[in-house]
């Protein structure tokens, strides 16, 4: 996620009734939906839907912990008349339309509804943006309202997507999706609720730089809206400590530099600074930029353009190194054969 990318694009923004009677008219990502009455709402306002009395009110708590951000779930499983539609959690993987699977290609053109966070919908191919009814998208945070949105649409008897980057089992939303259906008093078999893997960042950013990841590997998330930085500390250090390649998500933003700074200050506790490190900035988008580092430079970087929400860094294990320009993780094949 980007954090600079936080506008809607509203030239052409309509109220939604759920009832798909606002197209987009097949316009691309420009045209898209940001005001709906369906049970979604992107900052702290409350809507009332036209599709069974949702009414669903969200604050923009991204990156602050205060419970007065919370969002809260709205309209119930009873608030709905139609014959429920599909729901279907799709994994983009990096951003650019060939690193979608074709399974995730398919799944977003057989839907109705198209719901996400701006960036994402803005990485979408032309032809499924042209070819959706709706899309509903909204700027970063704001996700359970983002989610709600989509399940609601579905209990109002569409066929919806809601989409991500990479894979929505990986710090993403199909997890939020299934609790909040529990939360209505649906089920995920009554809107035959589906997910479509796609690439996950880990691998994409790996790809960049060689195979740093081949072994055994933890992902861990720097964000600490979700999770406090104190839980974040300790598993950093059992991961570092067991020698685990790692992959490192949401690694800084402004208002978290120091949990960037932690992060390195207890990776150098249990690697050596000559470690090879992977930082891999937007892979698969246009700002895509890729480094090798060594790990005791890690810090330094996290003022820079290089790392930032966009960014994956993958740390190698003791066994990493560095050749021809590419991390190498050994998978353990050298101590059994000879080559
Ligand atoms: C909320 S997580 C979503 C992860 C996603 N579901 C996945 O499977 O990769 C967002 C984080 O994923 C990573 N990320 C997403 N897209 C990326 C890309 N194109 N290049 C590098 N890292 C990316 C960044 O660490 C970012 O902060």
């Amino acid at each position: 996620m980007s954090t600079d990318d936080t506008t809607t694009t509203d030239d052409a923004s309509t109220e939604s009734s759920c009832g798909a009677s606002t197209a987009t008219d097949g316009g691309a990502a420009a045209e898209t939906t940001t005001d709906s009455a369906c049970g979604g709402a992107t900052t702290d306002t409350t809507t009332e839907s036209a599709c069974g009395g949702a009414t669903s009110s969200s604050s923009s708590g991204c990156g602050a912990s205060s419970d007065d951000d919370e969002e809260e779930v709205g309209a119930t499983v009873d608030d709905f008349e139609a014959d429920p539609g599909q729901l279907v959690a799709v994994g983009l993987g990096p951003g650019q339309p060939e690193g979608m699977t074709a399974r995730a290609k398919r799944a977003l053109a057989d839907v109705d509804h198209i719901v996400g966070y701006t960036t994402y919908v803005e990485l979408l191919p032309d032809e499924i943006t042209d070819d959706a009814e709706e899309i509903y998208d909204t700027p970063m945070c704001g996700e359970v309202s983002r989610t709600e949105e989509a399940i609601d649409r579905a209990l109002a008897g569409n066929d919806v997507a809601i989409i991500g980057s990479g894979d929505p089992n990986v710090y993403a939303l199909a997890g939020l999706a299934l609790e909040i259906i529990e939360s209505k008093g649906a089920t995920a078999s009554a809107l035959d609720f589906d997910v479509v893997p796609g690439v996950p960042a880990a691998q994409s950013c790996a790809a960049r730089v060689g195979a740093p990841l081949v072994n055994d590997t933890v992902s861990v998330s720097l964000s600490d809206h979700l999770t406090d930085m104190p839980t974040i500390e300790s598993r950093l250090h059992a991961v570092a400590k067991e020698g685990f390649t790692i992959s490192i998500y949401n690694p800084w933003s402004r208002k978290r530099r120091e949990n960037f700074e932690k992060c390195c200050e207890i990776l150098l506790e249990h690697r050596p600074p000559e470690t090879p490190v992977g930082v891999v900035h937007g892979a698969g988008r246009e700002d895509e930029q890729t480094e090798i580092v060594e790990l005791g430079e890690l810090e330094a970087l996290g003022e820079t353009d290089l790392i930032d929400m966009t960014t994956t860094i993958l740390v190698g294990n003791e066994d990493t190194y560095v050749w021809d320009d590419r991390m190498v993780t050994p998978r353990g094949y050298e101590t059994k054969y000879d080559y």
